[in-house]
């Protein structure tokens, strides 16, 4: 089935063990609280599902949408929101869970965006973080793997949409210095 898949980068055990460390972490730092869980459209959904069902925390889960227009294949500056979230976060611990960590542009204007809702607290989870790709300084709180600046897909990531429900996560064969998303 994913046949044009390179090379397999981390398992399932890994992507298991990964999540299990997070949702431990989280549920010692959120004890007695009921965070807000805001998933980043698309990709992080399949996360955020292995995620809170590892919780033993209470939670609530929205989602929030954003684009970066300009050059298709990089992450720009111009990031826009274009599904917003339907919660009202003000005095709420909020935890953004995104896919991937890359230049940070998402996630600064994310972070930035949701806090002029005025929230009580704003923490950012990834499951992967490419620190080395970073142009924004942006640190994460919770990091699943660290991982070096190849473009990646599965476990929610797409290449043109496709690999999203791959179990795994590997380098697709069409890997090059173009893609980069
Ligand atoms: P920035 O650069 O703003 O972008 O931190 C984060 C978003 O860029 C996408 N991205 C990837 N998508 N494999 C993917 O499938 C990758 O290796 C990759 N690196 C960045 C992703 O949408 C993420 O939300
Ligand atoms: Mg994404």
């Amino acid at each position: 089935m994913y046949e044009d898949i390179e090379q397999i980068l981390f398992d399932e055990v890994d992507i298991s063990n990964a999540t299990d460390d997070i949702a431990q972490r989280i549920d010692n730092d959120y004890k007695g609280k009921c965070p807000v869980i805001i998933g980043v459209l698309k990709g992080s959904f399949i996360f955020l599902a292995d995620l809170v069902r590892r919780l033993n925390i209470d939670f609530t889960v929205d989602f929030i949408k954003a684009s970066s227009y300009g050059e298709r294949t990089e992450s720009t500056g111009n990031v826009k929101i274009t599904s917003d979230i339907s919660t009202d976060i003000k005095g709420k611990d909020v935890i953004v869970v995104e896919d991937i960590l890359d230049t940070g542009y998402t996630l600064s204007y994310i972070t930035e965006y949701l806090r002029g809702f005025s929230p009580h607290s704003i923490r950012i989870c990834t499951l992967f973080d490419k620190p080395g790709r970073r142009i924004v300084p942006i640190k994460p709180d919770y990091t699943g793997i660290v991982t070096d600046d190849l473009f990646i897909v599965g476990c929610g990531l797409d290449y043109n949409e496709k690999y999203r429900g791959m179990p795994y996560v590997g380098v697709p064969k069409k890997q090059s210095k173009k893609i980069k998303e």
